[in-house]
């Protein structure tokens, strides 16, 4: 049906008689002369319809935007001052001979060139990948795959798959269940992750996994996040921290070289837990924006204004300034704005001191907050955090959990609305993680990671002793503020993985119910590994500038978790019901219909 792509037609065919095929992308009358912009996965191409042949003129009167063509012709050099540059095909043109209409296309409910609702996007999503930068993003993402994976060969790593029917797998997030027709009443659960199959891979001797695999979370959905995404999944033996890290950073920046032809730092600088909260407020910190949190809880504890002088008391509260470069031109509304936003993260305020006049000490401040900060705290608190004439500081005082979210999300909102990102690549690897973190709501430790992460001592009694203050043998990378990827060693001895059950109050049924097939395995000769999973999706969304993972994925999710294009999920018929024993909540029906 073809001799060529239309996008890999140029001034080497001058001359040569070529067939092509593709899409109608514009159709041009031009004084009894019609042009058509043919379109296919390579790109456009011009073809020419000349009213001296008159069958093939006719036929292409008719045709529309999207109709299906095959056409033969000459391939031509456009004339002079007719060139497009922008296009590979822009030197040439075909006159055409021979013009076979494909298929025909009704009017598409949006164009090429506009950028429609996403809902819409999405419900027609196979006219939607026709544009131009959704078929480079999914290329680019069949480039990253390839790269990893030739990389992944070249160091032994072998590709093997573990089953998407499955029992509940420990991340965190609620399960996606499949009910078994076999056995009425019991369910499969769709993998979180492959974590408990890629350790069980380790146990029976493979040295180096890797899949490319899907995994299905039930969670809240963000930019970042989709019901089913991808993962990069790794898992090594006999390598400590230091040598597994070693290997994926070098994967990461052979792929960026590759891809990209991007040099990225060698080594990626690490940051401990602790610092990266204290100062950036949260453990993904984008390094692209020179904003930092700055402690002055020490100041506050004096200070004749509660709102401060309780959280900088309280071992479980913080109070930190954010300083902002040119901050005190903002006017009352911004500021008012900036209130708002972070009280989506439960702040009860934000305090703020513009520096009018930094030589002027506090005749050269503007606060409503002034009041209540005697000099000397002022002087400090000034040269703390090195405000100039200028800048606002703004303040958080809560609980350190909230001081932090808040904070942390408005250094990055204003890193990007007053244009404060430094353009490049900001790797970093977060490590030093605790094991355990407090949750207050539940009265009980929950795992920072997941409970096969190992503890940095191995001494049992030690870990049981003090939980809060254990530290994990965890690793996150993160890229210019998104967390790409996170893993850790495990613990492959039983003791240890008991214990660990125990402080998450995880009962020996419980435990024995769930990852029983686990414990087992452990006494069989598990070899010491680890490992770390990519969010492929995160990883592409980056490399390819875009703003949401649904942009790298060609078939997403909608922010509810449903498909407009399938309607999935649907209804079942009643007969497919009973065969697998269940029925379906009258009020559930009638809720989601
Ligand atoms: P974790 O839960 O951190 O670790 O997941 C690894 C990476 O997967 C990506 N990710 C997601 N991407 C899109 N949508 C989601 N809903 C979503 N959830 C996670 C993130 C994250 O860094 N088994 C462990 C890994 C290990 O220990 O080896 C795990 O799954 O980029
Ligand atoms: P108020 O005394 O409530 O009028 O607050 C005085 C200033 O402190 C205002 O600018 C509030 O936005 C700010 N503020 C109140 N609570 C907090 C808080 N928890 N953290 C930071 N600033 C706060």
């Amino acid at each position: 049906m073809r001799t060529h792509y239309c996008g890999r037609i140029n001034e080497t065919l001058i001359g040569k008689e070529v067939t092509v095929a593709g899409w109608v992308h514009r159709r041009r009358d031009h004084g009894g002369v019609i042009f058509v912009d043919l379109r296919d996965r390579e790109g456009l191409l011009q073809v020419v319809f000349d009213p001296d042949r008159r069958e093939v003129f006719a036929a292409a009167e008719k045709v529309r935007g999207e109709y299906v063509l095959s056409v033969t012709g000459s391939v031509r050099k456009r004339p002079a001052g007719t060139a497009n540059p922008a296009l590979a095909s822009g030197q040439v043109e075909i006159l055409a001979q021979k013009l076979d209409v494909l298929n025909e296309s009704e009017t598409p409910p949006f164009h090429h060139e506009e950028q429609a609702h996403e809902e819409l996007r999405l419900r027609f999503r196979y006219l939607d990948l026709r544009r131009e930068p959704m078929l480079e993003r999914l290329r680019l993402r069949h480039r990253v795959t390839t790269a990893l994976r030739r990389y992944l060969d070249a160091q032994g790593f072998i590709d093997i798959e573990t089953p998407m029917l499955t029992r509940a797998t420990p991340e965190g997030a609620r399960d996606y269940l499949v009910p078994s027709r076999t056995h009425p009443g019991r369910f499969f659960a769709l993998p979180q992750s492959p974590q408990l199959f890629k350790q069980l891979l380790m146990m029976a001797g493979m040295d180096r996994y890797y899949q490319i695999v899907r995994c299905f979370r039930d969670e809240d959905l963000r930019a970042d996040r989709q019901p089913e995404f991808t993962q990069l999944d790794v898992e090594t033996s006999f390598l400590d921290e230091d040598g597994i890290m070693s290997i994926m950073e070098a994967m990461i920046r052979d792929l960026f070289r590759e891809v990209l032809d991007v040099e990225l730092p060698e080594p990626f600088p690490r940051m401990r837990y602790h610092d990266a909260l204290d100062r950036y407020g949260t453990d993904k910190p984008d390094l692209r924006i020179p904003l930092r949190l700055v402690e002055v809880g020490d100041l506050m504890g004096k200070v004749d204004f509660k709102v401060f002088a309780g959280p900088a008391k309280d071992a479980a509260g913080r109070v930190a300034a954010l300083t902002l470069p040119g901050g005190s031109a903002l006017t009352r509304k911004e500021i008012d704005d900036y209130t708002a936003f972070v009280g989506r993260y439960e702040a009860k305020g934000l305090a703020y001191i513009k520096v009018n006049d930094a030589s002027q000490g506090r005749e050269g401040l503007q606060s409503p907050i002034l009041k209540f900060l005697p000099d000397d705290v002022i002087n400090a608190l000034l040269e703390r955090t090195g405000a100039r004439t200028g800048d606002l500081i703004f303040f958080g005082a809560d609980r350190s959990s909230v001081v932090n979210d808040a904070l942390g999300a408005l250094r990055a909102k204003l890193g990007e609305d007053r244009g404060l990102i430094v353009a490049g690549w900001q790797p970093l690897w977060v490590v030093d993680y605790p094991m355990f973190e407090w949750n207050e709501r539940e009265r009980r430790w929950s795992p920072l990671h997941h409970p096969f992460t190992a503890p940095n001592v191995d001494d049992v009694s030690a870990i049981a002793a003090a939980p809060g203050e254990a530290m994990s043998r965890a690793y996150d990378m993160v890229l210019n503020g998104t967390e790409i990827g996170g893993g850790s060693v495990r613990i492959h001895d039983r003791a240890m993985q008991s214990a660990v059950f125990r402080i998450l109050q995880i009962s020996e049924t419980e435990a024995e119910e769930k990852f029983g097939f686990l414990l087992e395995a452990l006494k069989y000769g598990c070899p010491p590994h680890g490992g770390i999973a990519f969010g492929l999706d995160r990883l592409v969304m980056l490399m390819a500038g875009a703003d949401s993972i649904r942009e790298v994925i060609a078939f997403p999710k909608t922010q509810t978790a449903s498909c407009p294009l399938t309607n999935a999920p649907g209804t079942v018929p009643e007969a497919q019901l009973r065969e697998l024993g269940i029925r379906v909540r009258r009020e559930a029906a009638a809720a989601s219909r």
